[in-house]
């Protein structure tokens, strides 16, 4: 296991300093898989258990007031696995924003999806628009569901849609900048993830917030997706907060 994982889950739990929490936390929550063949389980429980872990840490993400989450549920590259675990995790989907439907607002959760709408089937695209348009007015934590999400699509259609003003005269190609490519992606208005985190031992983005991450803070970690908990996101704080984010600047503390 080396430096992350089991050993790191004995040491003494450590607390987040509440008041200097990251705004935005985004999540890869990716291991679903393993964690179901370790106990010669179908993948599909590992991602109904996996579903759990997002409805936990999203409230503790609410009770203690990170601003933003962000998670990776299902990506552009997702549909190549065999037809019956896309189903499976469509479904399981599927009865996430059915309850979302009846919770966003006694929840006071802002929900939204982010990712390409086009192949997602049209009941469940519905119900997405439905608990959409019930949070829209609320107030408390803003939640994103990656679905059908890659960042490479994401900013390959901001290209699209900026190139079609440019042809039909009403943008010069000087005037596109940084901001206004953020301001075409699924992201929009939203501030940049601080922390993004992704349990299962991976070291990769997978295709995540591409744009979005130039300056986020990494964490890694051993555990796999099903069996984080809200200890493992005060680890995941704590590591955060121990950082020194200069964006390319010099640290003002030395
Ligand atoms: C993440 O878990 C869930 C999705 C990608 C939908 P995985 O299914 O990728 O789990 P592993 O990586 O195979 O363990
Ligand atoms: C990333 O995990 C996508 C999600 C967690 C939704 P994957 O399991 O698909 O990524 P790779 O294949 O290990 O890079
Ligand atoms: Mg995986």
């Amino acid at each position: 296991m080396g430096l992350f994982g089991k050993k790191k889950r004995d040491l003494p739990v450590q607390t987040p300093d509440m008041n200097a929490l990251p705004k935005h936390i985004a999540i890869i929550m990716d291991g679903n898989g393993r964690w179901a063949k370790q106990r010669h389980l179908p993948r599909t429980a590992g991602h109904s258990v996996g579903s759990e872990t997002f409805r936990k840490i999203a409230t503790y993400c609410n009770d203690i007031g990170v601003k933003y989450l962000t998670v990776y549920a299902f990506s552009t590259e997702n549909w190549s696995r065999p037809q019956a675990e896309v189903t499976a995790i469509m479904g399981l989907l599927r009865q996430y924003v059915l309850e979302a439907i009846d919770s966003v607002e006694k929840d006071n959760i802002h929900l939204r999806f982010w990712g390409d709408r086009s192949r997602i089937a049209p009941e469940l695209l519905e119900l997405m628009e439905h608990a959409e348009k019930k949070s829209e007015r609320m107030t408390g934590i803003f939640v994103n569901v990656c679905l059908n999400y890659g960042g490479r699509d994401e900013i390959t259609k901001a290209v699209q849609k900026l190139a079609e003003s440019v042809k039909a005269g009403s943008l010069a190609p000087q005037d596109i900048t940084a901001e206004l490519i953020g301001e075409h992606l699924y992201s929009a208005g939203t501030p940049d993830p601080d922390l993004i985190i992704r349990p299962s031992g991976e070291i990769r983005t997978s295709n995540f917030l591409l744009w979005q991450s130039a300056y986020s803070e990494y964490y890694f970690t051993d555990v796999l997706w099903p069996d984080f908990d809200e200890r493992e996101l005060d680890r995941a704080i704590v590591s955060f907060q121990s950082r020194s984010r200069r964006f390319g600047g010099v640290d003002a503390k030395k």
